[in-house]
């Protein structure tokens, strides 16, 4: 097959990581015979420096005309004066809004061979495999807001058809897994959250009354994640409660390195990005972990391109390399490391083996 790829290396270690992404999808694409062309455009921090704007039109463009968009990170110190008018992260919540990507998929798997890089004991981590459903493109994130005087407000808004469609997917991906599915919100608290519970609990009882739902308080389910995450399956949350819960989440993998994230609509391409961010720490030191840019890769052969088997050898590839014992920093548990571009290579090793 034929597609097109338009990348978004960003800022920070966003370039170095994508640099590793781009070469496993070329192998995996020469492999199996299939011509992926890449285009790069601007987003984040480096598009404001060279067009003053976090998302340039050229670039919305591109992603328009692409089957599949890789983003690298976005955002960094050289950025973030809080006065400033305009902020790398409006580039990445314009480019989900105007891909209407509305569903945005977090897996949270362990690897055995890493269960010392996480935080957690290792008897809580056996079994470990949820996938959250953020809902991406509503919410607070986007709601009205203003500073009048001394006093800032932002509104969280929540229409039913935009609950609909994101519980929809979550629940159809709760069927192919182990058929469970926890909806968390504060609906002791919110109003929206009072949507969210009313809309989804008759949406399940409706059209998926086999699966196993559960519904749970956002500040519980933050408690419950640590306590016992191998409970969870699939989960389904509002934006904000779903941008606080992953990056727990991803501590119970041990490192944020390694988690991929896709975001998808109901048409067009995906977006494809690491749930970390630009780690200016360690941009250009040659210490960032590659792997969560090269499972986005899996994840845009299987959600974009429909190429299962060849996301599922990327997956593989990816599991043999921790199994062969590299590492990168985040992940060596004080050990020897190897760098982004090693880690790249003995990726694309074990694709051709
Ligand atoms: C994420 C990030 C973004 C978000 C930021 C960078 C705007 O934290 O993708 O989780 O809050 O959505
Ligand atoms: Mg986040």
């Amino acid at each position: 097959m034929e597609a097109r790829i338009t990348v978004l290396p960003g800022d920070g270690i966003g370039p170095e990581v994508i640099a590793q992404a781009v070469r496993v999808l070329a192998t995996t694409a020469d492999r199996f015979g299939h011509s992926l062309s890449f285009e790069e455009a601007l987003i984040g921090g480096v598009a404001i420096d060279q067009t003053g704007s976090p998302l340039p039109d050229d670039t919305v463009t591109a992603c328009r005309a692409a089957d599949a968009v890789l983003l690298g990170a976005v955002g960094g110190p050289k950025w973030d004066d809080p006065t400033a008018r305009v902020r790398p992260e409006q580039g990445l919540l314009g480019i989900r809004r105007a891909l209407d990507l509305f569903a945005n998929l977090r897996p949270i798997t362990v690897f055995p061979e890493l269960t010392a890089a996480s935080p957690l004991r290792a008897e809580l981590l056996d079994g470990v495999d949820i996938l959250f459903y953020r809902e991406l493109t509503g919410g607070i994130y986007f709601g009205d807001s203003r500073t009048e005087g001394d006093t800032s407000f932002q509104t969280m808004a929540y229409s039913r058809g935009e609950i609909e469609r994101i519980v929809h997917l979550a629940a159809q991906a709760a069927r192919t897994r182990r058929g469970k599915l926890t909806m968390v919100d504060k609906a002791n608290v919110l109003e929206p959250s009072r949507l969210w519970r009313q809309v989804t609990g008759g949406l399940v009882a409706e059209t998926y009354p086999d699966i196993d739902y559960e519904v749970m308080l956002v500040d519980a389910m933050a408690m419950h994640l640590l306590s016992r995450p191998a409970d969870f399956d699939v989960v389904v949350t509002a934006n904000l409660f779903g941008d606080s819960l992953t990056d727990e989440a991803s501590m119970i993998t041990g490192s944020l390195g390694m988690l991929p994230s896709a975001s998808l609509g109901s048409a067009g391409p995906g977006l494809f990005e690491p749930v970390h961010g630009s780690a200016p720490d360690i941009a250009g030191t040659g210490a960032a972990n590659p792997l969560a840019a090269i499972q986005c890769a899996a994840l845009a052969l299987r959600h974009s391109l429909g190429l299962e088997e060849e996301a599922t050898v990327v997956e593989q590839a990816v599991a043999s390399v921790i199994a062969d014992g590299y590492r990168t920093t985040d992940i060596a548990a004080g050990g020897p490391a190897v760098s982004t571009t090693e880690m790249g290579a003995a990726v694309v090793q074990a694709l051709g083996s």
